[in-house]
């Protein structure tokens, strides 16, 4: 592609540029293949730790590490061309402190080539997310229910039922708003708690499980896809079922190798002398 024909990533502050206007569409990506596949559909694609889940087989997201984000957001990095790329901090690079926080992000940013990275945390993270944003690194920020906490928190549930619970998701994204995150994922949350919050930041907020009422939404990829079909959860919509058809495939496959069908003619090298 010329230089006049390449089209520029989206920047941080142009996605922050679309609150209140069209909705952001934004999605996790982990590999060069599906980047290349999902980066003219959308603005912002997120290198999100559930890939420890997804990819990995893992059973949380906490055992994720700094270098498997890393070159999972080089991966992205080589097959996306036009969208955002944002990459999540991992599980213990930068809770410790903001001084953590930077050395981490700072990796990620050099090492990737990335735009910008996530991080989860309220009002316990403001202070890191003003640190980082007044140093020249992009944030998303992340409340609502935050995966990493998982052992704290105890488990996976939608959040902002009780007026306790509703109160502390609108202060955490008031605080992380007002320390410079160019736009907030809000997870699991009802909606009247996403409405009020969306109304209430000047920062975009991105939902995955939190209704309509945000400013963009995000999925995993692949439940997006419909490659798992064990569980689905009840924000998550199938817009493919790839599971069956990956199935039938090997099937297919496992089949004609048996009946020595594959590889036919057409797939063999003949010598030429
Ligand atoms: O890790 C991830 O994929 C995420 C999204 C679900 C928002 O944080």
């Amino acid at each position: 592609m010329s230089v006049e024909t390449k089209r520029r990533r989206l920047s941080p502050a142009a996605i922050r540029g679309m609150k209140g206007g069209r909705p952001i569409v934004s999605l996790t990506a982990y590999t060069t293949p599906i980047a290349r596949l999902l980066d003219p559909h959308v603005d912002l694609l997120l290198v999100g730790d559930s890939l420890g889940m997804v990819l990995y087989g893992l059973d949380s997201t906490v055992g994720v590490t700094l270098e498997m984000m890393i070159a999972h957001g080089q991966a992205v990095g080589r097959g996306a061309g036009q969208a955002c790329i944002v990459v999540d901090l991992p599980f213990g690079s930068y809770q410790e402190s903001k001084e953590q926080a930077f050395r981490s992000a700072a990796r990620v940013l050099k090492e990737t080539g990335c735009s910008a990275i996530k991080l989860e945390g309220g009002a316990e993270m403001a202070e890191t997310v003003a640190f980082l944003t007044s140093r020249g690194i992009p944030v998303l920020g992340h409340v609502g229910l935050m995966p990493q906490l998982v052992n704290t928190t105890g488990g996976y549930r939608s959040l902002g039922h009780s007026e306790a619970e509703a109160d502390k998701i609108r202060r955490d994204a008031e605080a992380i708003d007002a320390a410079g995150a160019f736009a907030i994922v809000v997870e699991g949350t009802v909606e009247t708690v996403a409405r009020e919050i969306t109304a209430a930041v000047s920062a975009p907020t991105i939902g995955i499980g939190a209704s309509p009422a945000c400013d963009g939404q995000i999925l995993v990829s692949d439940d997006m896809l419909g490659l798992f079909n064990d569980f689905k959860p009840r924000f998550v919509k199938h817009f493919a079922e790839l599971a069956p058809q990956v199935s039938a495939a090997a099937s297919a496959y496992a089949e004609e190798v048996r009946a020595r069908s594959f590889p036919g003619p057409e797939h063999t090298f003949k010598a030429k002398r």
